[in-house]
């Protein structure tokens, strides 16, 4: 079939459909939901059989879903209708959840039932739940929708027809629905609170005397202080006492300004508070805010680094290459980089570099000091000469992030997450983290102008296919978390890995005398050179938007196949 993808913005959860339909044979386009007459173009000239909308904000139009069947995916229970489905869901403390995929009528989400699925709803970020329960359980939904639309004989339900309906319509969640007490709140319902408003809108509040909004929620367990006071800072966030507890704040959005880590928004007003750091990277037993956390069993040691939205900083990357050497000092013989629980890595750190323009500072240096910084972390993991490293990706990852996982030795992939290892989507920005020398090795020189020029999600099974990554893992996060130890375990104990090691330092040894790191890194870097202080601003004016979520006023071509030239109907 041809599906037409009509999306707010092509998303973690876009992607991961897209790219389920596409394994099924279908053809795949996608539009940008910008305005219903582009729609209506998008449709003319695609001649859909089916249309899905993943993530939309807005009611398709009645010329396009009277004439064409539109399936919406609701990240909401049967009968959950209203825009803040999970903002309720996680703040009202629902044990289960779930997507419905609906047919699109005049009334927004009352259309008839065509599929639906629940999971068990974690006390965790939206954000969170969105990228792994909601994007599992509608891929289920989404794709037993389309079989039965494809079987010709299935009957979609209304709602009014369906037995004990549990969801119901709910207005939008207002800040005032959110509102946090700090002299009255535990901690339970403060994180409940920050985590139902994260990524977005996060939740209004007042810091140092000044409102902003709050995200990235963590316990403290030990730590204590006057219900409502700032007590302590950490690296970059900050620690503030409740009822019966403390909570860290990871990330503040300030008025006027952008969504920023909490010591950096506030970094003046910050600087009297006791600064609590870890005295060490082994990971805490009880629970606190912990970033950059190393755990060891036997002969295996993981680094988990659980950096907000995969985005790494120029001071995230020296800690976490500072702990990588420590790691490597253990007598240990695998390495495992875990990453974090949502994403893997995303790169460099756009909202910190933007920051920079904020301030007195310049976006270009920041950027020059994020991607060398990046750089070294990448090269200390490529010169690990006593441990076989492993890249562990549980969460998505993205351009720079897909390069750094690529410079361990091995990269197993759970089998939901999708690689986006290509960088010109923002603002044609050349790349580095030694990418020149990382992927044509694993993909061929063609295969690797391929991904960065068609600049397509991989899922990890494609990943493995095209020899990006080497396994990918089957099953939800717990299970990817045992199979990874499982793996580990078995590796370290195989007879031959002393020769696998010797053979790893070999190939090294030959690859740097065909052509030093050094040189790959300096030609990349002229190009990246280019970008952040070139004529050219592509890159500052995309990352602008990028961090600003400005909304698309057209859809990218290498997405909206039935843009291209010369396209035709079948
Ligand atoms: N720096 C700062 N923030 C980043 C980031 C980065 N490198 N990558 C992602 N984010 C943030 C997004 O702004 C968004 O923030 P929010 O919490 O305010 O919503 C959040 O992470 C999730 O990103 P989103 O785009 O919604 O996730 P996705 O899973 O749909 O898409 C990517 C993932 C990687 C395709 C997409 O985020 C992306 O293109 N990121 C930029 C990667 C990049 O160009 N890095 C720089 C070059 S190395």
């Amino acid at each position: 079939m041809r599906i037409l993808l009509l999306t707010h913005a092509f998303n973690s959860l876009s992607q991961r459909l897209s790219a389920e339909l596409q394994l099924l044979g279908h053809q795949i386009s996608v539009e940008f939901d910008i305005a219903d007459s582009v729609t209506e173009e998008a449709v003319l000239l695609f001649r859909p059989d089916l249309i899905v909308a993943p993530y939309l904000r807005r009611a398709i139009p009645e010329s396009i879903w009277s004439h064409y069947l539109c399936l919406i995916v609701h990240p909401g229970i049967v009968g959950d209708r209203g825009p803040s489905a999970l903002d309720w869901a996680i703040q009202s403390g629902e044990s289960e959840w779930g997507v419905t995929v609906l047919q699109a009528q005049a009334e927004m989400d009352a259309g008839p039932v065509w599929a639906s699925e629940n999971f068990p709803l974690r006390c965790a970020k939206k954000s969170s739940i969105y990228r792994h329960e909601v994007t599992q359980a509608a891929t289920t939904a989404l794709l037993q929708a389309v079989r039965r639309f494809e079987s010709g004989n299935f009957v979609p339900q209304a709602l009014a027809t369906l037995p004990a309906v549990r969801g119901q319509l709910r207005a939008p969640m207002k800040q005032g629905d959110r509102c946090l007490n700090w002299e009255r709140d535990d901690t339970a319902t403060v994180l409940r609170k920050i985590h139902a408003a994260d990524g977005f809108p996060g939740l209004a509040d007042n810091l140092f005397g000044e409102v902003c909004h709050l995200f990235d929620a963590w316990p403290e367990a030990t730590l204590r202080g006057a219900p409502g006071a700032l007590i302590a800072r950490r690296e970059t966030a900050l620690l503030r006492a409740t009822v019966d507890g403390a909570v860290w704040i990871g990330h503040v959005k300030r008025a006027n300004s952008i969504k920023l880590p909490a010591l950096l928004a506030f970094e003046r007003e910050a600087q009297d508070l006791p600064d609590v750091a870890l005295q060490s990277w082994w990971r805490n037993d009880t629970a606190t805010w912990q970033d950059i956390a190393y755990e060891e069993n036997g002969a295996v040691g993981k680094l988990h680094f659980e950096f907000y939205n995969g985005a790494m900083s120029t001071t995230q990357c020296e800690r976490l290459r500072r702990a990588l050497l420590w790691a490597k000092q253990r007598s240990t013989q695998i390495l495992v980089l875990m990453g974090g629980s949502d994403f893997w890595s995303n790169g460099i750190h756009l909202n910190v570099i933007e920051a920079a323009s904020l301030g007195r500072g310049s976006a270009a240096d920041e950027s020059w000091r994020n991607i060398n910084a990046m750089n070294d972390l990448a090269l200390e993991l490529i010169n690990t000469r006593q441990q076989i490293t492993v890249a562990a990706l549980g969460g998505n990852t993205g351009a720079g992030g897909c390069f750094l996982a690529r410079a361990a030795d091995l990269v197993w992939a759970r089998e939901a997450v999708l690689l986006n290892p290509h960088y010109k989507n923002m603002g044609n920005l050349y790349g580095s983290e030694y990418w020149t020398y990382l992927l044509p090795r694993r993909v061929g020189e063609d295969g690797a102008q391929a991904i960065m020029r068609n600049r397509q999600p991989l899922t990890a099974q494609r990943a493995v296919e095209i020899g990006f990554a080497d396994a990918c893992l089957t099953g939800d996060a717990p299970a990817f978390h045992t199979e990874v130890a499982r793996r580990t375990m078995e590796l370290a104990a195989a007879p031959d890995l002393d020769l696998k090691l010797a053979a790893k330092r070999e190939a090294r040894a030959r690859d740097e005398a065909a052509k030093p790191l050094a040189a790959y890194r300096a030609e990349e870097l002229t190009h990246m050179r280019r970008n952040f202080y070139g004529f050219d601003p592509s890159y500052h004016i995309a990352r602008h938007h990028f961090v600003r979520k400005s909304a698309a006023s057209w859809t990218p071509r290498h997405l909206a196949r039935h843009r291209d030239l010369g396209w035709t109907t079948p």
